[in-house]
């Protein structure tokens, strides 16, 4: 027999097979058939016994050569189905980029706070602290300090909502001046704002919350004048409402102020020139303000021979209603959505 001859023909079917082998079973199960113990070139060994001497090294080699090129064969084989394989599994594990994405629910800041942390930016840039006090208050910081005693009649300015005979839900965030003037012991200058939720007992209506939000500022120092107060509120409002604004100061009372404001600013709806939005005056009002009352003064531990200083308090969502031109004061507070989503950030 002419091994050579053999193992080349061997070669061959065993290449015609593998095209055809798709499975690893399928592999084994080839590689054994040609490789194994029983496999017909491995029997070819047993017939080196009966060759010459001189014949047996070349015999080995050629059976030797031929096992190593089927092995070879095989393995060429192998690598092929595991690339197939991994390629399979990447085509099917494939990400459709152009796929619609799920609708993600991001959720996003309340238009007050969005407005609160502006007007802080702001104030924060000016030099002012921020100030917090507490929601639950005392009828002495909310009212006494602020020269409304128990039977002043401005009392009725702010209907209240009472937890004890002392202490009450704050009607407004001005006990904060009191708190931050006593903090300060009378002895520095003050310069802050608080921004923060008030009540009153109110039936709540397109104007009207019984759960509201204000800024209240305050600034004390021994040269503080209504012309700091006049050029500071016209910085606020242009910034709320637009570079052109003006502002316009009207007499008002308020027991904690002396002077006191009523402070205006330019219809942003018609430039000043009257529409119906601000019932043609071509003004609209946003906030009170004053020069501190010499008695706040003195009751938050301040010399008011030494110092002065000016106040002012604004509602938060009367601003975002009038930029925003929202008519119902309760869509701040019901949580649609529909309605918080217009003003993503
Ligand atoms: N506390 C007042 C209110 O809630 C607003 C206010 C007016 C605050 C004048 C002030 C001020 O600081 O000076 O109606």
């Amino acid at each position: 027999m002419d091994v050579k001859k053999r193992i080349d023909e061997l070669e061959e079917e065993l290449e015609k097979e593998l095209e055809k082998v798709k499975t690893q079973a399928e592999l084994l199960n080839v590689k054994s058939r040609y490789l194994g113990k029983k496999a017909e070139i491995s029997s070819f060994m047993k017939h080196m016994r009966d060759l010459p001497k001189e014949k047996r090294p070349a015999f080995g080699q050629a059976v030797n050569e031929g096992k190593e090129r089927f092995a070879s064969l095989i393995e060429k084989r192998q690598a092929f189905l595991k690339r197939r394989s991994i390629e399979k599994k990447l085509a099917k594990e494939r990400v459709d980029v152009t796929l619609d994405a799920p609708d993600f629910r991001v959720g996003s800041r309340h238009i007050i706070n969005q407005i609160v942390e502006e007007v802080e930016d702001l104030f924060i840039g000016m030099g002012y602290t921020i100030e917090e006090g507490p929601e639950i208050e005392t009828d002495e910081m909310n009212f006494e300090k602020l020269n409304l005693p128990k039977d002043h009649p401005a009392r009725d300015m702010q209907d209240s909502l009472y937890i004890t005979e002392e202490t009450l839900l704050r009607t407004h965030t001005s006990p904060v001046q009191v708190r931050t003037m006593l903090e300060y012991g009378g002895k520095k200058p003050v310069k802050m704002i608080c921004p923060g939720k008030a009540y009153r007992r109110d039936d709540d209506d397109a104007t009207h919350s019984h759960q509201f939000y204000q800024i209240e500022g305050l600034v004390v120092d021994e040269s503080t004048t209504m012309a700091d107060l006049k050029g500071t509120l016209l910085v606020l409002a242009k910034a709320m409402f637009g570079p052109e604004r003006k502002i316009r100061l009207r007499p008002s009372y308020f027991p904690f102020t002396e002077p006191s404001a009523e402070v205006d600013v330019s219809c942003a709806n018609c430039a000043g020139e009257g529409c119906n939005i601000c019932k043609n005056t071509g003004y609209i009002e946003i906030l009170g303000a004053g020069m501190v009352n010499d008695y706040v003064l003195a009751a938050s531990g301040y010399d008011p021979e030494k110092y002065q200083g000016f106040a002012f308090g604004v509602g938060i969502e009367r601003i975002a209603m009038l930029r925003y031109g929202i008519e119902d004061i309760r869509n701040f507070y019901t949580n649609d959505l529909r309605f918080l989503r217009q003003f993503k950030a």
